[in-house]
């Protein structure tokens, strides 16, 4: 099995290879606290050998519960928010085939209680209706505001097609070992649960039930998905050297773009299979980095289709953006562009090229031409898109934030900035002990 690369060539001469180079030390004395459990939000780590600590006891259940919910639905809702949807959906999203429901994979997985739209609702709940389906409500605290609404509307929708108390083994619910509404409904009620470890923080639980169980009721191999992780595991935590260890090169390499003035990084997928992982990419560095009134800014792209929207201002507008590219080797299966007589399109030279070669070719292209306009280039490569490889790009993106966040000097594991949005709300709300935030909001 082959391992994902990580180039920077694309980054020179914006930065020089002296200046990565000095980097090394700050770098190997921030990975010695991190794989030494000596940092910042040191309590926050278990998902650092959580490939290897998933216990067979947690396999076998997430098996046992995955036939049990496919034989009786055709559905499967996923109610979370953050990090207790983002892993899972970026994944089933790579994994899938990209028209499932014509294709009618059973169960479909949909999402819910990770916004709060009326209009996908309504019509989620019409869609059930006329549908068998489960849920899976996950919340680390048990607590949040957004899936305990949706949980709400789904437990009484399911409590009036199916009856109490069979409704209730139609609920999975993975939550807090022991704290949290969610846990206390699970007990009183009867759900099948799942713990979330106390030393896991939401964006970095994917390898956790959080992640695994609704990626294993979408149909996929778990078990390929941790060994990926878990040979990631080994590799980053070895060495801290650049040349054996890709994420402490990628590190020192975003790091010193950020330092020479370049804040935004934009993660560039040339595959729309990987848009969504794009989604939890971002929420894994926005949170873990967007602190004290620092940390790169992380946007995502889908490449060639965002080059006929943002491509223009990626190459001409202002000039602090770099990338970083996912590259796919392989596809998963042969096609070329047929040969055309007529070539009323102007296409022949194209003809008997596969789709990925002139992809490949594409994201040459680009990457000159941003590198020419001002736009640095990070390219991560990885062999083929399957579980195995996830796995690897997962546990190398939870390891870089991590030991990006100590070099920047933040607690990558808390996410204090997103309390504000939540006490307006609940003071505009009139919840109890809210009282003194409602009057200085509505003064
Ligand atoms: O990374 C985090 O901790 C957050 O983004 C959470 O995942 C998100 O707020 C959801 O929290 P919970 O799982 O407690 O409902």
């Amino acid at each position: 099995m082959n391992t994902l690369k990580v180039e920077i060539d694309s980054i020179f001469p914006f930065v020089s290879r002296e200046e990565i180079h000095q980097l090394q030390d700050e770098i190997s004395l921030q990975h010695s606290l991190l794989i030494n459990r000596q940092g910042k939000g040191n309590d926050f780590l278990g998902w650092l050998d959580m490939p290897t600590r998933i216990s067979d006891i947690t396999h076998a259940s997430i098996e046992f519960t995955t036939e049990q919910l496919r034989k009786k639905s055709d559905v499967v809702v996923i109610v979370g928010i953050g990090g207790s949807y983002l892993g899972a959906k970026s994944i089933i999203e790579a994994l899938q085939d990209p028209f499932p429901d014509l294709k009618q994979n059973r169960p479909a997985i949909v999402y819910a209680g990770n916004h709060l739209s009326q209009d996908y609702m309504v019509s989620l709940l019409e869609l059930l209706d006329t549908k068998d389906y489960s849920v899976v409500v996950i919340s680390k605290s048990g607590t949040t505001t957004e899936p305990a609404i949706a949980f709400r509307m789904l437990k009484q929708h399911l409590q009036k097609k199916y009856g109490t108390p069979d409704y209730s083994s139609r609920v999975v619910a993975i939550t807090d070992s022991k704290n949290g509404a969610l846990k206390q409904m699970a007990n009183n009620e009867g759900y099948q649960s799942f713990n979330i470890p106390d030393d896991v923080g939401g964006r970095y639980s994917v390898l956790t039930p959080v992640g695994l169980l609704p990626i294993r009721l979408a149909g996929f191999n778990i078990e390929k998905l941790l060994e990926g992780a878990q040979h990631m595991e080994a590799l980053l935590k070895k060495s801290p050297l650049f040349e054996n260890n890709p994420a402490a090169l990628y590190v020192a390499a975003r790091n010193a773009l950020y330092r020479k003035g370049k804040p935004i990084e934009l993660l560039v997928n040339f595959e729309p299979s990987l848009s969504f992982f794009g989604e939890w990419w971002k929420q894994l560095f926005g949170e873990s980095e967007g602190k004290q009134h620092r940390g790169i800014f992380p946007a995502a792209v889908s490449f060639t289709t965002d080059l006929h929207s943002m491509g223009q201002y990626i190459q001409d507008g202002m000039r602090v953006i770099f990338e970083t590219m996912i590259s796919v080797d392989e596809a998963n299966a042969p096609l070329q562009v047929p040969f055309d007589n007529d070539n009323m399109d102007g296409i022949n030279f194209m003809a008997e090229k596969s789709l990925i070669e002139i992809n490949h070719i594409a994201e040459q292209g680009t990457r000159i031409a941003h590198k020419d306009g001002g736009v640095p280039c990070i390219r991560i490569t990885i062999p083929k898109i399957n579980e195995y490889y996830m796995g690897q790009l997962i546990y190398f993106f939870e390891f870089s934030c991590a030991l990006s966040g100590y070099v920047l000097d933040v607690n990558p594991f808390d996410q204090p900035g997103v309390e504000d949005y939540k006490n307006n709300m609940f003071a505009l709300l009139g919840k109890k002990g809210y009282e003194e935030r409602r009057k200085e909001l509505l003064k």
